[in-house]
């Protein structure tokens, strides 16, 4: 399986790489053009800063604090000029109209939202304004779409299917009397909902607005050209900034030196734990904490909850301590030199000793780097987010301690990569077993034995998505196993298995 997999992967990536190059050829001296002119531009920017500087010192000091933040920055310079864009020709469709959103979540939910309305545009003949980005949620990440995302590849390299633009025409503003219909597009819906539902609606409006985006398409049962697309955005559209790109791959080059990685994506935040309940392991005190940010966000919805009954369900996710163990019993020695993608961990040295002291190697983006290089990142929780979400793809192994968003999206890019390895934890067999191992019920080896068989079949290896008919929640995710992407150029019942009818509700 490994073999077969991991030549698909290349296989895949080598195909693509040969029709760019062939592009890349054609579009070389439109590109040297573009960098030589950009040179000239820069340098004349330079010099109107220095000047500005003698004339106007306010006004500028923002741009000219910004050159001198990056200037610091040590990156290599190919990293920096941007790769000889590749340009298609655009898709001849008459629009019916704009369609405005607004994203809401972390980093990862809102990638596969975008992902999703491109594909709802794509369907309905929209023109899709570049989205919003929330910044409302927990962290009050104020970056706008360009400080995270490449927007010129982002709209260039889907010109042959929609049309996307950077904002709405004037003449289509309120002012003129244009009104813009605001609402949230049904959760998981297939596109019947919106040809039926939303298309008739541009017959009163010509811009619609969804406020809210996260799992308005359903996993199963959209055409495959629109499960295609949703793949292409993501692997291909979606880049990020080249400074963040950069910056992501001088991790992996540093981590790479000392050998092979596991990235664990500890989930051990407080908004995680405010929000979930989970409090074993917490001091009383910090219990309370976390109780109190719960009640202080009115959309946490969920108010009371019993930790244990949580955990017992595999609804928590583990604790550093846990992780340890587990970690351990999985077979990894105490020379795995593990990366920590992560925020600030929850009771931060004191919970994480038990780990440091199974695995000395761990590290963080905070360690592997200048101060000066991730200053600018810093206070933007998605971009640090990004960062480790470039690290947790390349990584020889990922683990995910929670099967949210980020770790949702990272298992499926993954195996879009060849099936990379990626250990789904699972959890609610797991704290039986640690349960069982601290009562003495279970020796050490007995307890390791257990888990290794529990994981077996869950290390990313090809399988199809398990439907769930009317439990769109509870069924596999799409993103995190796109299968109709993976097998391009060979059977999916091959790769994948035979088709069974749908299962169980
Ligand atoms: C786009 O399609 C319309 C209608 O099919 C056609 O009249 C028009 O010439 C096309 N435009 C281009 C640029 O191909
Ligand atoms: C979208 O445009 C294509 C090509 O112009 C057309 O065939 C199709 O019917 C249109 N679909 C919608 C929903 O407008
Ligand atoms: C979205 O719009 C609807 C209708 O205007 C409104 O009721 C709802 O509160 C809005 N939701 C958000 C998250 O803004
Ligand atoms: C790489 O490994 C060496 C030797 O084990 C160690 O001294 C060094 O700190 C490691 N570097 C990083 C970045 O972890
Ligand atoms: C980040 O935010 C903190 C607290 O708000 C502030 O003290 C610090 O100066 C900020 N850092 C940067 C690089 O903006
Ligand atoms: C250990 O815990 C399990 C269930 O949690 C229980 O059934 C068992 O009796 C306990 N064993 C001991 C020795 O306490
Ligand atoms: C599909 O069927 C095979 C054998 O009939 C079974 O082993 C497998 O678990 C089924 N797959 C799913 C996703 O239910």
């Amino acid at each position: 399986m490994d073999v077969r997999s991991e030549s698909l992967g290349q296989a895949r990536i080598d195909r693509e790489k040969g029709s760019l190059q062939v592009i890349q050829r054609t579009r070389l001296q439109v590109w040297f053009i573009r960098v030589c002119s950009s040179i000239v531009i820069w340098t004349c920017l330079v010099q109107l800063v220095a000047v500005g500087e003698l004339w106007h010192p306010r006004l500028l000091t923002g741009l000219s604090s910004r050159k001198n933040g990056v200037s610091t920055l040590s990156i290599r310079v190919e990293d920096v000029v941007p790769a000889p864009p590749v340009i298609v020709s655009a898709r001849n469709y008459t629009s019916n109209g704009f369609l405005k959103v607004s994203c809401n979540g972390g980093l990862n939910q809102m990638r596969a939202a975008i992902c999703d309305m491109v594909t709802v545009a794509r369907l309905l003949n929209l023109t899709l304004i570049i989205p919003e980005l929330d910044k409302k949620s927990f962290w009050a990440d104020p970056s706008n779409f360009d400080d995270i995302f490449n927007v010129r590849h982002f709209i260039d390299s889907l010109r042959d299917e929609v049309r996307i633009i950077k904002r709405l025409p004037k003449r289509f503003g309120r002012k003129l009397g244009y009104q813009t219909l605001e609402m949230p597009p049904v959760s998981w819906s297939k596109e019947k909902y919106y040809l039926e539902q939303i298309l008739p609606l541009y017959a009163k409006h010509k811009v619609i607005h969804f406020n809210r985006t996260d799992a308005r398409l359903a996993n199963n049962g959209l055409p495959l050209d629109l499960q295609r697309l949703r793949c292409r955005v993501n692997f291909q559209a979606l880049k990020f900034t080249p400074e963040i790109e950069a910056l992501g791959h001088k991790l992996i080059r540093i981590l790479q030196k000392n050998g092979t990685f596991l990235v664990l994506h500890l989930r051990y935040e407080m908004d995680m734990l405010a929000f979930s309940g989970c409090t074993h392991g917490c001091t009383e005190e910090e219990a309370e904490e976390l109780k109190r940010l719960r009640y202080a966000f009115p959309w946490w919805r969920e108010k009371e909850i019993v930790s244990e009954v949580k955990r017992s369900e595999g609804l928590c996710p583990l604790t550093p301590e846990e992780t340890a163990l587990i970690l351990k019993a999985l077979g990894f020695g105490k020379d795995t030199q593990i990366y920590i993608a992560s925020g600030e961990i929850y009771g931060s040295e004191r919970r994480l000793a038990a780990l440091k002291t199974a695995f000395p190697r761990i590290v963080k983006k905070e360690m592997l780097l200048d101060p000066e290089d991730l200053r600018q990142f810093q206070n933007h929780s998605s971009q640090m987010a990004a960062l480790d979400f470039i690290v947790s793809v390349a990584s020889n192994t990922f683990v995910p301690t929670y099967d949210g968003n980020m770790a949702r999206v990272v298992e499926g890019h993954r195996r879009y990569l060849g099936f990379k390895k990626t250990i789904q934890l699972d959890r609610k067999r797991l704290v039986e077993l640690l349960d069982l191992h601290h009562n003495g019920t279970l020796s050490w080896n007995e307890f390791s034995i257990a888990v290794r068989l529990a994981h077996e079949s869950r290390m990313g290896q090809p399988a199809r998505r398990r439907v769930l008919i009317d439990k769109p929640k509870e069924e596999d995710y799409f993103y995190a196993n796109p299968q109709e992407c993976l097998c391009e150029g060979t059977n999916c019942d091959d790769l994948l298995g035979p088709l069974n009818s749908t299962v169980a509700t």
